[in-house]
């Protein structure tokens, strides 16, 4: 059905609502507006535009020094350019098994930047000093793949966050085996006000030397942003933006869109919200019998185990993942769920429940 614009009908009377990913979310208003506001005249481009000159200077005031500034298109992108410009050709990336870079990245880190990964195990999501320690030996062994860095998610794929002391502890970890240290930022606003602290506090303070500050899944229409705050261990990273296919040439849309989400806190707003979301959908969920938590909600994502079966019936309502096994689930929120979402989600769960 299309009405006479040609667009389809279906495509506004379908519009539903899910806990799949918080990507499936759309763009934050002020983020839209903000794309307006900059479409006007002409601006230089590849990066050397007043709008990125501005994020420029948004990102060191929040840093509180000066920083290195590379808008991006998305968190793979983000994720391998950073790991380029900490290691060297023959170095390899310690992370945890369950890490985005490992699971979730088609293999980029190795087939595009050729970076061997060595995978750990993780504890409630988080990479740990004893499992840095367990992958971060035989240096100057030829037949061992040299660890190079270390990466982290925060949060964490499971929806853990790590305390400023976790973070402070693998830093100093990694940093006297001779290791960088990368943030994957996906939901860095999540982690930070899950906290309750500082982005500077919980990264350059923490010894992160890199980091992909996230932006897509809090209500950006597509942009990430690399910030360098240990020049000193990081090179190249203009250069492999480039090789790598992440240089917007329009590179003032895409940081607005960044500026737009510092502006009056809207990243943290947002991610304020989702994270809000989880707890009121975790706590709706953890009184409902047979069902359990399987992870701590500390931003906003709920992982839960329930029967099997009655996660298929769900599925043929609602969009979800399951995470591994049939029985473990994965609920995202995101900085546009509504409590009325959660109660009507709740409610066919609690009939599913029941059979
Ligand atoms: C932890 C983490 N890192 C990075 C990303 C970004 O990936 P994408 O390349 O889809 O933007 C995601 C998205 O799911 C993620 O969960």
């Amino acid at each position: 059905m299309s009405n006479s614009e040609g667009t389809s009908e279906s495509i506004t009377t379908q519009a539903w609502r899910g806990f799949a990913s918080d990507n499936y979310a759309g763009v934050h208003p002020e983020v839209l507006k903000a794309l307006v506001r900059v479409n006007s005249g002409h601006q230089v481009a590849y990066g050397d535009d007043l709008i990125t000159a501005e994020l420029h200077e948004r990102m060191v005031g929040l840093f509180g020094q000066e920083v290195g500034v590379y808008p991006v298109f998305n968190g793979t992108g983000a994720n391998v350019v950073a790991l380029s410009s900490i290691t060297r050709q023959w170095e390899a990336v310690i992370c945890t098994k369950t890490a985005h870079v490992n699971m979730d990245e088609g293999g980029a880190p190795e087939k595009v930047a050729g970076i061997k990964l060595w995978t750990v195990p993780e504890v409630n999501g988080k990479l740990t000093p004893d499992a840095i320690r367990s992958a971060a030996h035989d240096f100057g062994f030829v037949h061992y793949a040299q660890p190079g860095a270390i990466t982290i998610a925060q949060s964490t794929e499971l929806g853990s966050v790590y305390s400023i002391e976790e973070v402070t502890a693998l830093s100093d970890c990694a940093h006297e085996l001779g290791l960088r240290v990368h943030m994957d930022g996906a939901r860095l606003a999540n982690a930070v006000v899950s906290l309750n602290c500082s982005v500077a506090d919980m990264t350059i303070n923490a010894g992160i030397d890199i980091l992909s500050f996230g932006g897509t899944k809090n209500g950006m229409l597509m942009g990430e942003v690399i910030v360098v705050l240990n020049p000193d261990v990081v090179q190249g990273v203009e250069y492999f933006r480039k090789s790598f296919m992440q240089l917007n040439s329009k590179m003032r849309f895409a940081s607005a869109q960044m500026i737009a989400m510092l502006s009056d806190d809207l990243w943290l707003r947002s991610a304020r919200h989702a994270n809000e979301m989880a707890q009121y959908l975790a706590e709706k969920v953890e009184g409902i019998r047979g069902i359990t938590l399987a992870s701590t909600v500390d931003a906003n994502a709920v992982f839960a185990r329930m029967p099997a079966d009655v996660v298929e019936r769900l599925q043929t309502k609602w969009r979800f993942y399951t995470w591994d096994a049939p029985d473990l689930v994965r609920w995202m929120c995101s900085w546009d769920t509504k409590p009325n979402d959660i109660d009507l989600f709740v409610a066919d769960i609690e009939k599913a429940m029941a059979g």
